[in-house]
C-alpha cells in the first residue's frame, strides 16, 4: 500500500513519486488549496490537494482529523517561507494525484495535540488515541530499542532466554498475590508470579547456568508513580558466580544502555555504599546522591538536655536525633518552613525544629529558632560545629524512633533538593550492599529484608540462628537517582541454611512443607552456588527517558486503583462461570 513511511519522505525524494498511508493530523484550507498533515509512526508529511485534481479535491474536502487515507503523489520543494525546520520532511511536500479514503473516524474525545488539560483517566480510556501522540510513540519506541539492546547484551554474555510459568504457586516477595481459581481443582488457586524467583533458582539446579527473562510480574500492593500491579522485570540468574559477577554484568548493561540510548558515558565501577551508611547519611536505602545534603547524628550531644523532644529519642535505643544542614537555607520564608513541617508529618514526624544561622560569628545572638531557649549554649555550639554550619544556613532537626526520623528526614532531604534545585549531577547510580538479613516487624517477628532465599554473610546456620538481629546478607540493590532500579542477592544453596532461615521466619515444618516443600527438596539434588538480580524494567526505561511515571512507558497501564480504564477490568463474571469454579461471591460491604 505504500512506498515508505510519511516521516521518511525527505528532500532526497524531491521529483519522485511516493505512496504513503496514515492519519489526518490536521487539515487546512488555504485559498482553494487543501493542506493535510499526514501522520504515521515515523512522523508527519505535508500533502497538498490542488483544485485542478477535481475528483481527488472533492474527497479531500470531506477529510477530518484522524481519517485514515492512502495517497500517491509527486514530492516537491515547499515554497520559500513555508519550510518547517522542526520536522525531517519540513522542506518538502507531496502534491496528491490519487487519494483513497481507507476509513473515517469519529471526532476524537480530545484533540491529540492538546492533551495536557485532559484528565488522565480519559486518556487511559482512549489509550489507543493517546498512544498516537508523538510523545507516546517516542516512549514506546525508546522502550523497544532499550529492550533490544538488553537482549543483545545478555545473549552475548551467554544468557539463555527461558520462560517460566505464569500460573504457579505463590512466591513470597512481600506483596499480596493475584490469585487465579482452578476449574479442574475446585477450591484451589494458582498465584500469578510476584517474580520468577524460585523457578529461576530451579533453572540453576537444572544446570542452565545463565538464565534471563523479560518477564511480567504481578503484585497486589499500594500503587505509586513507580509502581504498577503488573510490571516488567529483567530477571536473571547465574551459577558458580559471586556478587562481583552480577554487579559487573549490570554495570556493563547500564553503561551500554546509557551510551546507546543517551550517548552518555557513566563512570565505572559504580560507587558502593553499605545499607548502614546509606541510612545514617541519607535516611534511606535508596539515597538520591544527586543531592549534596546529609543527615548528621547529634543524639550524643543532646542526651542530657531538658528538652524532652530531643533527650527522649537520644536516650532510646530505638531512637534517633539528626540535624540536616541546608546551606543558604535562609532564603526559606517562615511559611515555607511551616510547609516542610507539614510535609514531614506525612511520614509520622511530630514536628520540625530548626535553627536559622543569621550570623555564625555572632554567637547565640546570630541565631533564630523556636528551640534555642530549650538548649544550653555549649550544646548549640556543638551542634553547629558538627554540621559545619555557616552564615546563611538553616539546620533542620528530626527526633523520634529511628524509623520515623529516617523516613521523614530522608524524604525532607529529597524534597529540599527538588524544590531548591540542588542537583549536582544528572545521574547518580550506586550499589547499596550489606543489608541486614531481617528486620523486626511491629509484632516482634523477623521478616526478610530481601526474600527468604538470600544467603547470609556466614556459611554456618547456627551462627545465623544465634544472631538474627545483626546478621548481614549478601544482597545488593542498584539505585539510580533515588529510585530502586533493582535488587538481587547470592542465594542459599544449602538445605540446612534454608531451613534455618525458615525457622527464624517462624514457619512450622508443616508450613515449610506446604509452601516450599518442592523447593527444599530440589535443593537436595545438587544445587550449585548461584545468585542473580531483577531490574524493574519499567523504571529503567522511565529514568532513561527522563519521565516521572512508569505509566508513560507502558502501553496499557492500570490506574492508581489497579483498574483498566480501557476495558473496565476487573469486572463481575457470570454466575455460570463462578459455579463452574466452585466460587461463591459474598456481597462486598456496603452493597
Ligand atoms: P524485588 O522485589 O526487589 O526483587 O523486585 C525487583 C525490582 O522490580 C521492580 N518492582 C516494581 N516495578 C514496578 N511496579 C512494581 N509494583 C514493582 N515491584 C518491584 C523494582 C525492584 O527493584 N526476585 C527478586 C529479585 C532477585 O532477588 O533476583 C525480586 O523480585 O525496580
Ligand atoms: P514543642 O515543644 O512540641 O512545641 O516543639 C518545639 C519545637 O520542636 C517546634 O519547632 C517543633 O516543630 C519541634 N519538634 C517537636 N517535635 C519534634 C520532633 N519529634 N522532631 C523534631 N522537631 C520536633
Amino acid at each position: 500500500m505504500r512506498s515508505q513511511y510519511c516521516g521518511e519522505v525527505t528532500q532526497s525524494h524531491e521529483g519522485t513519486e511516493v505512496e504513503v498511508c496514515g492519519w489526518v493530523n490536521r487539515r487546512r484550507d488555504h485559498g482553494g488549496v487543501i493542506f493535510v498533515d499526514l501522520r504515521d509512526r515515523e512522523g508527519l508529511l505535508q500533502v497538498v490537494f490542488e483544485p485542478e485534481q477535481r475528483e481527488v479535491f472533492q474527497v479531500a474536502e470531506s477529510l477530518r482529523s484522524e481519517y485514515v487515507i492512502q495517497i500517491k503523489g509527486m514530492v516537491r520543494a515547499r515554497p520559500e517561507g513555508m519550510v518547517n525546520p522542526h520536522i525531517p520532511s519540513g522542506s518538502i511536500e507531496v502534491v496528491v494525484s490519487q487519494l483513497i479514503l481507507l476509513n473515517d473516524a469519529k471526532t476524537p474525545p480530545f484533540p491529540l495535540d492538546e492533551h495536557f488539560n485532559i484528565h488522565k483517566d480519559i486518556r487511559l480510556k482512549y489509550r489507543y488515541l493517546d498512544l498516537r501522540r508523538d510523545e507516546m510513540q517516542k516512549n514506546l519506541r525508546f522502550r523497544a530499542k532499550a529492550t533490544h539492546i538488553l537482549r543483545n547484551y545478555l545473549e552475548e554474555e551467554g544468557f539463555l532466554d527461558i520462560e517460566t510459568p505464569m500460573l504457579m504457586k505463590a512466591t513470597p516477595e512481600g506483596a499480596r498475590d493475584y490469585l487465579v481459581p482452578s476449574r479442574t481443582h475446585p477450591g484451589n488457586f494458582f498465584a500469578l508470579p510476584q517474580s520468577p524467583q524460585l523457578f529461576k533458582q530451579m533453572l540453576m539446579i537444572a544446570g542452565m547456568d545463565r538464565y534471563y527473562q523479560v518477564v511480567r510480574c504481578f503484585r497486589d500492593e499500594d500503587l505509586r508513580a513507580d509502581r504498577q500491579p503488573e510490571f516488567t522485570q529483567l530477571d536473571l540468574e547465574a551459577s558458580f558466580i559471586d556478587e562481583t559477577f552480577i554487579q559487573n554484568l549490570m554495570e556493563g548493561l547500564l553503561a551500554t544502555l546509557f551510551k546507546e540510548m543517551l550517548d552518555v558515558d557513566i563512570t565505572l565501577p559504580l560507587q558502593h555504599m553499605t545499607y548502614h551508611d546509606a541510612m545514617q547519611k541519607y535516611g534511606s536505602d535508596r539515597p538520591d546522591l544527586r543531592i549534596p545534603l546529609v543527615l548528621t547524628d547529634i543524639a550524643d550531644v543532646v542526651k542530657n538536655v531538658d528538652f524532652k523532644v530531643f533527650a527522649g529519642p537520644a536516650n532510646d535505643p530505638k531512637g534517633r536525633v539528626v540535624a540536616l544542614r541546608l546551606p543558604n537555607g535562609q532564603q526559606l520564608s517562615r511559611k515555607m518552613i511551616d510547609d516542610y513541617g507539614s510535609y514531614v508529618s506525612i511520614y509520622g514526624a511530630k514536628g520540625l525544629a530548626y535553627i536559622k544561622v543569621n550570623d555564625r560569628d555572632a554567637g547565640k545572638e546570630g541565631l533564630q529558632s523556636p528551640i534555642l531557649k530549650f538548649l544550653p549554649d555549649d550544646v548549640v555550639a556543638s551542634i553547629l560545629d558538627r554540621c559545619g554550619a555557616q552564615t546563611g544556613d538553616v539546620i533542620f532537626f528530626g527526633a523520634d524512633k529511628a524509623k520515623v526520623v529516617n523516613e521523614a528526614m530522608g524524604a525532607l532531604r529529597v524534597k529540599l533538593g527538588q524544590d531548591l534545585e540542588l542537583f549536582e549531577k544528572p545521574w547518580a547510580p550506586l550499589w547499596v550492599t550489606d543489608f541486614p538479613m531481617f528486620e523486626q516487624a511491629d509484632n516482634g517477628r523477623w521478616e526478610p529484608l530481601h526474600h527468604p532465599f538470600t544467603t547470609p554473610q556466614t556459611d554456618d546456620p547456627q551462627e545465623l540462628l544465634d544472631n538474627p538481629e545483626t546478621m548481614l546478607s549478601r544482597a545488593y540493590d542498584l539505585v539510580l537517582n533515588g529510585i530502586e532500579l533493582g535488587g538481587g542477592s547470592i542465594r542459599i544453596h544449602d538445605t540446612k541454611m534454608q531451613q534455618a532461615v525458615f525457622k527464624l521466619l517462624n514457619f512450622t515444618e508443616e508450613q515449610v512443607e506446604n509452601k516450599f516443600g518442592f523447593f527444599v527438596e530440589a535443593l537436595q539434588y545438587g544445587c550449585p552456588p548461584h545468585g542473580g538480580i531483577a531490574l524493574g524494567w519499567d523504571r529503567v526505561i522511565m529514568l532513561l527517558a527522563g519521565l516521572s511515571s512508569i505509566q508513560d512507558v507502558i502501553a496499557f497501564p492500570k490506574t492508581q486503583s489497579a483498574a483498566c480504564m480501557l476495558t473496565q477490568a476487573p469486572t463481575q463474571v457470570d454466575v455460570e462461570q463462578l459455579l463452574e469454579l466452585g466460587i461463591h461471591v459474598r456481597k462486598p460491604a456496603g452493597e
